[in-house]
C-alpha cells in the first residue's frame, strides 16, 4: 500500500467521519457558533443546509460533541426514512426515556414529562435530524408539533434539521409554512476555497503521519487540480486524492503531478465539466457564485458523484 512510500501512518482521506481529521476555517467554526448558540438559546427549530459532502454531518457531530460536554441531552437521527410512529420511537430510545405505551398520546405526555424535568433542572435537550430532506410531510408536521412543548416563556425541546438544499426548497412549499416560520436559524455549509483546500489536503496529510518537512506529497499544482475538479467539496478531494495516492504509489511518484489527479477525475467523469469561471472568484462573488452556470456546473459534478457514491463503495483499487 501507498502508506509507507509517502511516510503515513493511516489513509489519510478516509471518508469516515473520524473527529481527529476535523478541519475548521473561519466560515465553520461561526456555523458551528450559531448552532451552538441557537441550541443554548432555546431558539427552538435551526437548520443546517448544504450541498452533499459539504460537511454537514460531519459538523452535526462536532456538534454533539460539543453540546454532550456541556451536559446536554441529545438524540441524534441519522436515518430520517421513518414514519411519525417511528418518530416518536427513536426520540424516546435516543433520550433514554421509558415509556411502556405504544400509544401516541403516552409517549408524548412522557416527553412532555421528562423535558419538564431537563428544564427545572436547568438541562437543554436537542433533537438533531439529519439527512432532513428524506422527511415526509407527515414526519415533518409532527417535529413541528414537537416545537409546542413549550413552558410559557420558553421551547422545551431545541431541534436541529439538517439537509441538502433540496430541503431548503422544500420548506418553501405551502405545506410547510408553518414548520418555516418557527425557523430561528438558518445555517450553511459550503464548498472549500482554494486556499482553504490547500489547507484541508496538508492537515489531513499531517494528521495521518506525513512529516512537514522534506518534499511534499502532492506537488503545487496537483493541488490546484483537486480544487478544480472538486469545486472544493470535502467528500470530493478525499476522493481524488485518495485516489491520486494510490495511483500515483503504482508510478513511484512523489510529488503527485497534476495529470494523475486529471486521470482520477476522468475515472470518475468529473471532467466532463468545464468549470466556467474559477471556483475561488465564484466564491468571492455573491452574485455569481447564485448564477445559473455555477449551480449547473456544480449540480452536474454532484449528480456524477452522487451515482459514483450511490452504485455502493469506490471501485476497488488495492
Ligand atoms: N470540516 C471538515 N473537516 C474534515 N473533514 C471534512 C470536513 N467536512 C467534510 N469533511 C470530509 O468530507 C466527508 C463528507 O462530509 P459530510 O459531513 O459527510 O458531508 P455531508 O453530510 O454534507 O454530505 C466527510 O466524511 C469528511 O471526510
Ligand atoms: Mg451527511
Amino acid at each position: 500500500m501507498y502508506k509507507g512510500f509517502y511516510g503515513l501512518k493511516e489513509n489519510p482521506f478516509n471518508v469516515s467521519p473520524d473527529p481527529r481529521y476535523l478541519f475548521l476555517t473561519e466560515q465553520i467554526e461561526e456555523t458551528l457558533s450559531s448552532l451552538m448558540y441557537g441550541v443554548q438559546t432555546r431558539k427552538g427549530i435551526i437548520t443546517l443546509t448544504g450541498e452533499v459532502g459539504t460537511g454537514k454531518t460531519t459538523l452535526v457531530n462536532r456538534l454533539l460533541d460539543r453540546l454532550r460536554e456541556s451536559a446536554t441531552k441529545t438524540a441524534f437521527l441519522f436515518n430520517s426514512r421513518m414514519n411519525s410512529a417511528q418518530l416518536f420511537d427513536f426520540v424516546l430510545a435516543e433520550f433514554d426515556i421509558h415509556c411502556e405505551s405504544n400509544s401516541k398520546s403516552q409517549q408524548l405526555m412522557k416527553l412532555n414529562q421528562w423535558l419538564l424535568e431537563r428544564f427545572r433542572k436547568g438541562e437543554t435537550a436537542v433533537l438533531i435530524l439529519d439527512e432532513a430532506q428524506n422527511l415526509t410531510f407527515p414526519v415533518l408536521e409532527e417535529i413541528r408539533l414537537l416545537t409546542n412543548l413549550e413552558t410559557s416563556t420558553e421551547k422545551l425541546l431545541q431541534i436541529v434539521l439538517s439537509g441538502q438544499p433540496e430541503f431548503e426548497e422544500k420548506l418553501n412549499l405551502p405545506q410547510l409554512r408553518q414548520l418555516r416560520q418557527r425557523i430561528m436559524i438558518r445555517c450553511k455549509t459550503g464548498p472549500l476555497t482554494k486556499d482553504q483546500t490547500h489547507d484541508y489536503i496538508l492537515e489531513r496529510l499531517k494528521i495521518a503521519g506525513a512529516t512537514p518537512s522534506g518534499q511534499p506529497i502532492f506537488s503545487p499544482a496537483a493541488v490546484e487540480t483537486v480544487h478544480l475538479y472538486s469545486l472544493g467539496i470535502p467528500r470530493v478531494v478525499n476522493l481524488l486524492c485518495e485516489h491520486a495516492l494510490i495511483n500515483a504509489y503504482v508510478e513511484q511518484q512523489r510529488p503527485i503531478q497534476p495529470k494523475i489527479i486529471e486521470d482520477v477525475a476522468r475515472e470518475f467523469q468529473l471532467d466532463q465539466v468545464e468549470p466556467t469561471a474559477s471556483p475561488e472568484n465564484l466564491r468571492t462573488s455573491a452574485e455569481l457564485y447564485n448564477s445559473e452556470a455555477f449551480i449547473q456546473n456544480l449540480g452536474e459534478v454532484l449528480s456524477r458523484f452522487r451515482m459514483s457514491s450511490s452504485a455502493g463503495s469506490l471501485p476497488n483499487k488495492k
